[in-house]
């Protein structure tokens, strides 16, 4: 067995024996610049539970960590708290070495394994009140279907006060640091909200389902461990990221405007930057994206909090510029909410593309506070001006909306 990896206590009887991912970018399309870890966790009681697996490739990695503290073969039950593949990847490679007595999952999870891995193994339902007896430890499961899939469930150990809480809460950030206390906060704030925004922003009505479900159980948290990143552990932490996605899942808009445009021969950028002017001259803080220098996930993070969303691409072929058209298909797959939108870019002929955009903002949900502005090819001075002016009034129009929203 590879003497490499060891695995790393979290808490008595409690060790961390997933693997850190320190190169993967490509997360089904989200852009994760600082890596990921797959997280594992043995559980040393009278039985041996270990809760999730890790992704395929990371097999050995897991199997060393266990082995650095446990014979594998002593583990008794295997916990699938979540079955994409992510965690699950090597769950049958796990199943084979150890022959658990028993494998747990939700019922959503049961049908999911058996769609993804056709196993011949049978996989125990548990769901909201089922415990497992470990023998001087217990665990306990509670289903948050959609947080991230139907399948997804949590399982909290009594005697270390221990969320075990899958996708919830994590984050993509390989680090050799086991604890959220060990990390910069500001990397922390970073990581957790751009996980958010690109994994379960759609998801927000189940994620308020699930936080309310866990404050209703009344569950004391001493520590969260969730299938990425870091640990949560101290009592400020805990209660910050809880709090974060409280406000994340109310999707609550601040005076924030994303532009995000992608530009030809420079004059729907020209237009952006005038149009971030007049945003930013009405008081509302602006971020401006070019789609050839942002990545989609970046653009989502940044919309997390905005208030308003506006969009710029110049035509080409009578159609959206593909990378715009690229992140508005995300977007919209993000149920991306803001209160304000519009369109807005440079053309030569025909000009679709801003219409066609503000289409797409209506198909959104997103009310458009002005008629698409189109510049005939290269804007001068009073064309630039006039952007400027619309940028102005729709930090108008946000600023209206949200004083209407707080006084509601
Ligand atoms: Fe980390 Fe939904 O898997």
């Amino acid at each position: 067995m590879n003497q490499l990896f060891k695995a790393v206590k979290v808490t008595d009887g409690v060790y961390w024996v997933g693997a850190i991912d320190w190169d993967v970018r490509n997360f089904h399309g989200y852009l994760t610049s600082r890596g990921t870890t797959y997280n594992a966790f043995l559980i040393l009681a009278d039985k041996v539970a270990l809760i999730d697996t890790v992704k395929r490739p990371f097999a050995d990695e897991m199997f060393a960590r266990i082995a650095s503290v446990i014979e594998p073969e002593r583990i008794d039950y295997v916990v699938s708290n979540h079955s994409e593949m992510d965690h699950t990847g090597c769950l049958c490679e796990a199943i084979a070495a150890v022959k658990p007595e028993k494998v747990f999952a939700s019922k959503m999870g049961q049908k999911a394994l058996a769609g993804h891995f056709h196993m011949d193994r049978e996989i125990t339902v548990v769901g909201d009140g089922d415990g497992l007896d470990l023998g001087n430890m217990k665990l306990s499961f509670a289903e948050t279907r959609m947080c991230h899939w139907p399948d997804s469930m949590v399982s909290y150990l009594h005697e270390a006060k221990l969320l075990f809480s899958q996708d919830a809460f994590g984050m993509h950030l390989a680090s050799y640091e086991r604890f959220a206390d060990e990390v910069d906060r500001w990397v922390l704030d970073y990581e957790a909200a751009k996980y958010y925004a690109n994994i379960l922003l759609p998801l927000s009505p189940f994620v308020a389902a699930a936080l309310e479900k866990l404050a209703n159980l009344g569950l004391e948290l001493g520590m969260v461990a969730p299938d990425h990143g870091p640990i949560w552990r101290k009592k400020q932490d805990i209660e910050m990221i809880l709090g974060l996605y409280a406000n994340w899942a109310e999707r609550r808009p601040a005076s924030k405007a994303v532009v995000f445009y992608d530009t030809m021969w420079g004059s729907t950028a020209k237009m952006a930057r005038a149009i971030g002017e007049g945003l930013a001259a009405g008081g509302v803080k602006v971020k401006l994206m070019s789609m050839s220098a942002s990545h989609r996930s970046d653009l989502a993070g940044e919309l997390l909090d905005a208030g308003a969303l506006v969009v710029g691409s110049p035509t080409i072929n009578n159609c959206i510029f593909p990378s715009v058209a690229d992140a508005m298909c995300y977007l919209k797959g993000l149920k991306a909410k803001c209160i304000v939108g519009a369109a807005f870019g440079s053309y030569g002929w025909s000009g679709e593309a801003p219409r066609q955009l503000d289409a797409m903002l209506g198909e959104m949900g997103i009310e458009t506070a002005a008629e698409p502005l189109r510049i005939n090819y290269v804007p001068d001075d009073e064309a630039l001006g006039r952007c400027r002016q619309w940028g102005c009034k729709l930090a108008e129009a946000l600023e209206l909306k949200l004083k209407l929203a707080a006084s509601k």
